[in-house]
Formats: C-alpha cells, sequence, structure tokens
C-alpha cells in the first residue's frame, strides 16, 4: 500500500467528546483514556482546549508529556491567547501540535464573529503563523466549513497553507453534509488550491442526521487522509463519527476502503467500556461494534446459521473488537485470580486498590446473588473505576417503604474521611433517599435524570441507576448499581455530586466564544 494511503485517526473524545454536556471527566480519567489510546495505536490525540480552564491546559500538559506513540494536540481558538496557552501545553510532548480554528461560513461571521472574510483571512494568516512559531506541527480548521461557499474556503485554506498549517480540517460542524457533498468539496479544494499537496486533509464530521461515518468516509474518497473521531462516537449534540466505527469499516471492507490504518481493533471494547464509565454516557445496546448485542444473535433462522458456520451472519468476529469468547463461570466460590481472568477477559485492566475494591464488591454480589453474569461484572467495574478518588461515599442505607408513609431513609455517608448519619422523610423511598443525602451535604443541584434499568434478567437482578444533576449552568451524570435499587440510586446519586464538585472546584471554565 503506497504512503498516501495512510489514514491518520485523530481522536478528539477528550476535546469534542468532552464537550458534550455532563459527559466531563476528571483529570485521572483522561490519564487513563489518553494512555489507553495511545496503547492502541491513535496517531494523534487532542487532549483538551488549554485556554478554557486551568484543569484542561493541566490534562493537556500532564498527557504531553506522558505520550508515547501519538502526536498530542491542544485546541486553541483564532486567539494569540488562546494558540499560546496551547503551545504551552503541548511543550512537553515528544510530538505536539497546536490545532487552531476559526469559522468560516457566512452566518457564522455574520451573526457571531460580526467580521468580513477579509478581516477572516487576515486572522487565519495571522494565528497560523503565530502557531508554526511555536510548533512544527499545526492544524488549522474552518469552522462550519461545508456551510462556506467554495470559493471564499479555497482562499482560507490557501491562506492557512501560505502561513504554515500542516493539517487542513474541513469540519461538518453542523452535521449538515452528505456524503456526496462532503466528498465533492475535498475534491474541489485540492483541486484549485495551489500547494494543496503540502497538507494532509482532514474531516471532522457530527452526527447530528446520522451522517458522521459515512461523511467521513466520503471525504477520505475526496482524498482527505486524517479522520477526526471519538470513542462511541461521543461529542456535542448528536456527537462524533464514531472511531470503533471508522477502523472496523476500513478494516472490514478493504475492499473498497484499501487504506492502512495504525489503530489495533482490539482494544476497542476496552475503549469503549472505560470512556462510557468515565463519561458516564451508556454505550445503546445496538450500537455497531461495540454495543452489547452488536454480535448477539437472537433469531431463530440466525442462531441455525451462526451454529453452521458463523460467516452466514457474522462480517467481523467478536474477538477482533476485544470481545473475548467468555469461559469461566462466576460464583460465590470464585477466587481471586478467576476474578482476575474474568476481567482480562472482559477487556479490564486494573490493579491496586480499584482491583481490590473490584474484587469485594463481586464477592458481596456473589453472596446476594444465584448467577453472577458477565454483564454484571461489567457494570460492577465500570462503576468501580468511575468512583475511584471520590470525597463522598455511601456507607449505609436503611430505608422504610410501602403503604403506610411516610417513606423515611436513614443514611451514613463518608464525607473526607468523616461518617455522618442522617434520616430524613420523602415523597417515597427516592426521595428521602436524596433528602438524606442533601441533608449530609447540603447543595442546590437539580436533579434532570433518574433512569433505573436492570442488568441481567431475573428478581435478584442488580439495578443500574443514572443519575443527573445540574448546578450553576454546570451538568454532571453518575451511575450506581446495585441488587437494591435504592443503595443504587444512592450511588448513582453521590457519583453525580462528587463529579459536579470537582468540576465546581475548577476554575471557571471558560464560554467557547468564536472571534
Ligand atoms: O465541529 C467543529 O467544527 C469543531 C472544531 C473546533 C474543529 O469541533
Ligand atoms: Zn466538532
Amino acid at each position: 500500500m503506497a504512503d498516501n494511503d495512510k489514514i491518520f485517526i485523530f481522536d478528539t473524545t477528550l476535546r469534542d467528546g468532552e464537550q458534550s454536556p455532563g459527559a466531563s471527566m476528571t483529570l485521572e480519567e483522561k490519564l487513563q483514556v489518553a494512555e489507553l489510546l495511545d496503547d492502541m495505536g491513535v496517531d494523534i490525540i487532542e487532549a483538551g482546549f488549554p485556554i478554557a480552564s486551568n484543569g484542561d491546559f493541566e490534562a493537556v500538559s500532564e498527557i504531553a508529556k506522558r505520550s508515547k506513540r501519538s502526536v498530542i494536540a491542544g485546541l486553541a481558538r483564532a486567539i494569540h491567547a488562546d494558540i499560546d496557552r496551547a503551545g504551552e501545553a503541548v511543550r512537553h510532548a515528544e510530538r505536539g501540535r497546536i490545532h487552531t480554528f476559526v469559522s468560516t461560513s457566512p452566518i457564522h461571521l455574520e451573526h457571531q464573529m460580526k467580521k468580513s472574510e477579509g478581516e477572516v483571512l487576515d486572522i487565519i494568516t495571522d494565528t497560523v503563523a503565530r502557531a508554526r512559531n511555536l510548533v512544527e506541527d499545526v492544524e488549522w480548521s474552518g469552522m462550519d466549513a461545508t456551510r462556506t461557499p467554495i470559493d471564499y474556503l479555497c482562499r482560507c485554506v490557501e491562506a492557512a497553507i501560505r502561513a504554515g498549517a500542516t493539517t487542513i480540517n474541513l469540519p461538518d460542524t453542523v452535521g449538515y453534509a452528505t456524503p456526496d457533498e462532503y466528498k465533492a468539496m475535498f475534491e474541489a479544494i485540492r483541486n484549485r488550491v495551489p500547494d494543496a499537496d503540502k497538507a494532509i486533509f482532514s474531516v471532522h464530521c457530527h452526527d447530528d442526521l446520522g451522517l458522521a461515518v459515512a461523511n467521513s468516509l466520503a471525504g477520505v474518497a475526496g482524498g482527505a487522509r486524517q479522520i477526526e473521531c471519538t470513542i462511541n462516537g461521543l461529542g456535542e449534540r448528536a456527537g462524533n463519527a464514531a472511531l470503533e466505527e471508522i477502523v472496523m469499516a476500513i478494516r472490514t471492507r478493504s475492499d473498497v476502503l484499501p487504506y492502512a490504518c495504525g489503530v489495533d481493533p482490539v482494544f476497542l471494547t476496552r475503549a469503549s467500556k472505560l470512556v462510557s464509565a468515565v463519561s458516564g454516557f451508556p454505550v445503546q445496546f445496538n450500537k455497531a461494534i461495540v454495543g452489547k448485542n452488536a454480535f448477539a444473535h437472537e433469531s431463530g433462522i440466525h442462531q441455525d446459521g451462526m451454529l453452521k458456520n458463523a460467516e452466514t451472519y457474522e462480517i467481523m468476529r467478536p474477538e477482533d473488537v476485544g470481545v473475548k469468547a467468555t469461559s469461566l463461570v462466576m460464583g460465590k466460590h470464585s477466587g481471586r485470580h478467576a476474578f482476575r481472568q474474568k476481567l482480562e477477559e472482559l477487556g479490564y485492566e486494573i490493579g491496586g486498590n480499584a482491583f481490590e475494591d473490584a474484587f469485594r464488591r463481586f464477592k458481596e454480589l456473589a453472596d446476594r446473588k444465584k448467577h453472577v453474569y458477565d454483564e454484571d461484572i461489567d457494570t460492577l467495574v465500570e462503576n468501580e473505576i468511575a468512583t475511584q478518588g471520590e470525597h463522598i461515599r455511601v456507607i449505609a442505607l436503611t430505608v422504610i417503604a410501602g403503604t403506610g408513609g411516610p417513606q423515611k431513609a436513614i443514611l451514613t455517608m463518608d464525607v473526607d474521611g468523616r461518617h455522618e448519619t442522617r434520616e430524613c422523610s420523602g415523597d417515597g423511598p427516592v426521595d428521602a433517599t436524596f433528602n438524606a443525602i442533601k441533608a449530609i451535604v447540603p447543595h442546590e443541584a437539580n436533579l434532570s435524570l433518574y433512569q433505573v434499568h436492570a442488568v441481567t434478567e431475573g428478581t435478584d437482578a442488580q439495578a443500574e441507576v443514572s443519575v443527573r444533576l445540574e448546578w450553576d449552568g454546570r451538568m454532571a451524570t453518575g451511575k450506581g448499581a446495585d441488587t437494591d435499587t435504592l443503595v443504587a440510586s444512592a450511588r448513582a446519586y453521590v457519583s453525580a455530586l462528587n463529579r459536579l464538585i470537582a468540576r465546581q472546584n475548577r476554575p471557571d471554565h471558560q464560554e467557547l466564544k468564536a472571534v
């Protein structure tokens, strides 16, 4: 395969993905995700938006220091202060990149930026040159490129390349393009812009119409060689193109997509689980590649075919994406060794305290539940990962419920090492439980989501509860699981509260304003 058939995978889970309302991650979580992305062979990791907050800056610089193979990118608006801050954050990377962007579409220029086309061209030249003075590797993005007239877009791209941009990204910011249009845009730009061959072209697609992956591949057919995407398709609004879908499409359909991609697909399941755990965003059951049902065959005809020859209904093998054929049945007699092996089979790599805590929770669960299924262990480990290092924890809960009323909750929590107990009543047992949490940790957050689902079948199934809290314009989602729905509810609420408090303590996260 020729060199120009290499596709660079640019992961933006930690930047565009983290921009999803409620998906914020702690520094520790970002480091975990970045390490896995690096190990799996992602070419470029967009680690954050350094000017947005001190927390973002710290995350990008720490990831830059630790990166092994991946290029580490920091996002910057077309403003000197942003560019300098991004340059400072990626300074320690073996290979650092500044990714600077400015809007190019008439609607953005008129209503958001209040600037003329000529002014924006000058901004591009000035800011790309400034970034190029700081690092060798500069990416320029024309925000809302797909709604920008092609003549003007050509002039913008020309200015960016002339000022030293090495990658040109043309995003479908609002998820509006169709595959044919997107492909044609890249062909036109690459044919018309002088020196277009001096830069690598990049796609960045949002999924508002469900076309993000199709558009990304169409852009590649039009000559782009970098794909910007996120694990589980996390991202603004309907999300970005899903990395796992891109990687597996290229691999499975190499007959019509003859490109080389360096991501090892065996990591995909683990990456999906990790990102779901740390972002609090569940993966839908029928999600391509990484959904729980992605390789499950339910109908009789399909099962019959699968038993005769898996290729009758399977275009990829589960093990290709890191789903191991599970062999161990777990129960209350399973020991540490079996538990560790089961975690490996399921694609988790946890050690130290996290492993010990997960093992303790597994033993408690196995004592209460006849069959411990893989789904139970998935839920348990994801909760363990998500709640590591939390300052507030549920210790004990007793609830008085039933028709008699009033419902009451007696709750003990550990708050920074101190145990506190309160008894509260409420409008039902969940309300009473949440009131007791508020009595121990007074706060103003509003509950905007409360969702319960059973992890497996049966009356002894674990309940997995998701809670979303909103406070002062910020949002956080937490998950909790237990065979007791009320304990799971308390854990989910407390997990969301921990995240919200962590966000609240961060220096102000600036709003992303265009220039
Ligand atoms: O969607 C978009 O346009 C972006 C840019 C910042 C690249 O995320
Ligand atoms: Zn985006």
